[in-house]
């Protein structure tokens, strides 16, 4: 079976799915990671963002590999490095290069085959598995999603000031929209679940309700 949930950024996603895949005993596929695996090693190599060639050439050869819901990169954990800002701001050339895309959303199905998953990310319910059993809509006020973001950031060390953090995600909101390529969009038939004022938990059991009623 899969789950599939969309969102935009700071809506809880990422520790939502994972405590919904831990409960369900699914596997949990955080695709927004891939996006941003393939920028990290963009920033590393010094890559030229404008060329779209070298871009894809890059994505196409990384091995990607989950472990234990750690994500490798050619063998090296970067699932912390993965998370600074400097990551955050260029994994939009990865999300926006339309190579980029196919080859991730290959990858996603290739993972997902055969298994139940968790899939979260931006276009898991419309592009890459528009049959999935379940579908869910995360969303937050843009405030509320800024205050969960300044929260996370401290807590890997890095100050964050709100007003500046709530201006990126509404640019991201906005770059994710406006994606030519695999936007993010409610699918049809997802279901919206508002998260504003609603604890982790609160959220995970209705979530789980949702699954168990389509299974
Ligand atoms: O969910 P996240 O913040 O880790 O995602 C990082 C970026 O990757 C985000 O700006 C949008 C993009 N993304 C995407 O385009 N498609 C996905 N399936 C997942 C993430």
């Amino acid at each position: 079976m899969i789950v599939t949930i969309d969102g935009p950024a700071g809506a809880g996603k990422s520790t939502v799915a994972k405590a919904l895949a831990d409960r369900l005993g699914f596997d949990y596929l955080d695709t927004g990671a891939m996006y941003r695996a393939v920028a990290l090693a963009g920033l590393r190599r010094g890559i030229d963002w404008t060329r779209p060639e070298p871009l894809a050439e890059l994505a196409r050869r990384l091995r990607l590999q989950w472990v234990a819901n750690r994500i490798l990169v050619d063998g090296e954990d970067v699932t912390e490095a993965i998370r600074t800002s400097e990551v955050t701001a260029a994994t939009r050339y990865a999300a926006d290069h339309p190579q980029v895309r196919a080859h991730l959303v290959a990858l996603q199905r290739a993972a997902a085959s055969g298994r139940n998953v968790v899939a979260e990310g931006r276009d898991q319910g419309t592009v890459v598995f528009p049959d999935a059993q379940c579908k869910i809509f995360l969303t937050a006020s843009p405030a509320e999603r800024a205050r969960r973001r300044v929260r996370d950031l401290e807590a890997q060390g890095e100050r964050a000031a709100f007003d500046k953090v709530l201006a990126a995600i509404q640019r991201r909101d906005h770059d994710d929209s406006i994606r030519p390529v695999g936007p993010l969009a409610k699918a049809p038939d997802a279901i919206e679940v508002p998260t504003d004022g609603l604890s982790v938990e609160e959220i995970v059991d209705r979530l789980v309700s949702m699954v168990a009623a389509r299974r």
